[in-house]
C-alpha cells in the first residue's frame, strides 16, 4: 500500500478520444495534511461532460489540465482523518479524480450511507446523475401529470431516472436508446410507457406512434439528428430541458438543426441547465430518490470495468453507447 496508480490527461483529443489521450502512472501515497483525509478510492464514476473538459473551448467549467490527474468522481474509504469531520472506516463520495488514493480536503468531501444504498449508487441513481435527472425534470421543466416526457439516451444513468420520474409523477414516458436490447431493458424493467430504437432509422414515425398526443417535455441527452426530429412533435408550450448533447461531445463538425421554427411557432421553453449551478437542490433531491429507490419504486443498472487500467477504454466505451446503465470503474 505504498503506491498510488493515477491516470493523467496526457494529450487534447481532435475529434474522437482514444487511450493515447490518457497516462497511467505510479506515485508514492499521498499524506494528508492538517484538516485533510487519504482516501482509498473504491469506484470511480465516468461521465460524458469529461469530454468537454478534455478540450480548450470556453465551457462552464475550467477544463482539465494536460499532465494532472484526470477529473472525475469518487466514492471510497477514509484511511486516515487529519480533520474532525471524518474518521477512518467512513464511506465518502467526492471528486478525486482517475487514481486509487488521495489526499483531499474534508470540506470538498461527503459522507454516505451504505445502509441505504451499496456505495455505488452515489455515483449514479443517489449521485450526480440521479439529481441531474430529478433538477431537470421537476425543477428545470416543471412537469405536470398527464403529460408526455420523452427522454433520449434512456437507457443511461441520467436518462433511466428520467423516464421512472415521469411515471412516478403520473406522466407517459418515452425513451429513444439505441438497439432493441436497450429498448426492451427500459420499458420492461424500468417501466416506461415507449421506447423508440434510433438506430432502426425510423426515427420520426416511430417517434409519432410512440408519443400519439405530441410531446410537452423533451428531456434532451443526445442532440443533433434525435433534437432535431423531437422539434418536429413538440407541442404548443411545451419544454425542451437540454441536460446534454453527447452525440455531438466527439464531431469536428456539428449537426445542422433544421426544425428550429418549432421553438418559435409552438411557443416552446428551450433550456439549458447545469446540474451543480443549484447546489441547494441537492440534499433534497437525494433524499427523494433515496426514498423511491429504497420504496422500489426507482431501479437501476450498472456497467462496471473492472481496475483502474480500463477506465480509458471503458469512457470511450460509453461515449459510443457500449455502457448500458451507469458506467463506472471497480477499484478495488
Ligand atoms: N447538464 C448537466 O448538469 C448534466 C449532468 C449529467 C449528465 N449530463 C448529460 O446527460 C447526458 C447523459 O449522461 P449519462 O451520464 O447519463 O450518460 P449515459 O446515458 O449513461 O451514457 C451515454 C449514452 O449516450 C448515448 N449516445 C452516445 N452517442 C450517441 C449518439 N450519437 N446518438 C444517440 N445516443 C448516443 C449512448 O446510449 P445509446 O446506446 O442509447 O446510444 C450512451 O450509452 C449526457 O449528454 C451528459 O453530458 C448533463
Amino acid at each position: 500500500m505504498s503506491v498510488n496508480r493515477q491516470i493523467l490527461f496526457a494529450s487534447r483529443p481532435k475529434g474522437w478520444v482514444t487511450e493515447d489521450n490518457f497516462r497511467l502512472v505510479e506515485s508514492p501515497l499521498p499524506a494528508p495534511a492538517e484538516g485533510q483525509v487519504l482516501v482509498r478510492n473504491h469506484w470511480l464514476s465516468l461521465d460524458p461532460y469529461m469530454r468537454g473538459r478534455m478540450d480548450e473551448a470556453k465551457s462552464y467549467a475550467k477544463g482539465a489540465e494536460l499532465g494532472q490527474v484526470m477529473v472525475g468522481g469518487t466514492v471510497g474509504v477514509v484511511l486516515e482523518s487529519k480533520s474532525p469531520k471524518f474518521k477512518s472506516g467512513d464511506w465518502v463520495v467526492g471528486a478525486l479524480g482517475w487514481q486509487e488514493y488521495a489526499a483531499a480536503d474534508a470540506a470538498a468531501l461527503n459522507r454516505i450511507d451504505t445502509a441505504i444504498a451499496p456505495a455505488s449508487c452515489y455515483l449514479g441513481i443517489l449521485g450526480m446523475p440521479g439529481v441531474t435527472a430529478w433538477m431537470g425534470l421537476l425543477d428545470i421543466a416543471q412537469l405536470k401529470p398527464g403529460e408526455t416526457v420523452v427522454v433520449s439516451a434512456a437507457s443511461g444513468a441520467v436518462g433511466s431516472v428520467v423516464g421512472q420520474l415521469a411515471k412516478i409523477q403520473g406522466c407517459r414516458a418515452v425513451g429513444i436508446a439505441g438497439g432493441r436490447t436497450k429498448c426492451d431493458y427500459v420499458v420492461g424493467e424500468l417501466g416506461f410507457d415507449a421506447c423508440v430504437d434510433y438506430k432502426a432509422g425510423r426515427l420520426y414515425a416511430d417517434l409519432k406512434a410512440a408519443a400519439p398526443a405530441g410531446i410537452d417535455v423533451c428531456f434532451e441527452n443526445v442532440g443533433g439528428e434525435i433534437l432535431d426530429t423531437e422539434l418536429r412533435l413538440m407541442n404548443a408550450f411545451s419544454r425542451i430541458t437540454v441536460c446534454g448533447l453527447v452525440s455531438q461531445y466527439n464531431v469536428t463538425e456539428p449537426y445542422p438543426m433544421k426544425n428550429l421554427h418549432s421553438v418559435l411557432i409552438n411557443r416552446i421553453r428551450m433550456q439549458g441547465f447545469i446540474v451543480s449551478d443549484r447546489l441547494e437542490l441537492w440534499p433534497r433531491a437525494i433524499g427523494e430518490l433515496a426514498g423511491w429507490l429504497q420504496a422500489g419504486k426507482l431501479k437501476y443498472r450498472e456497467s462496471v470495468a473492472e481496475g483502474l487500467e480500463r477506465a480509458p477504454a471503458a469512457f470511450i466505451g460509453m461515449l459510443k453507447g457500449e455502457n448500458f446503465g451507469k458506467q463506472l470503474v471497480r477499484l478495488v
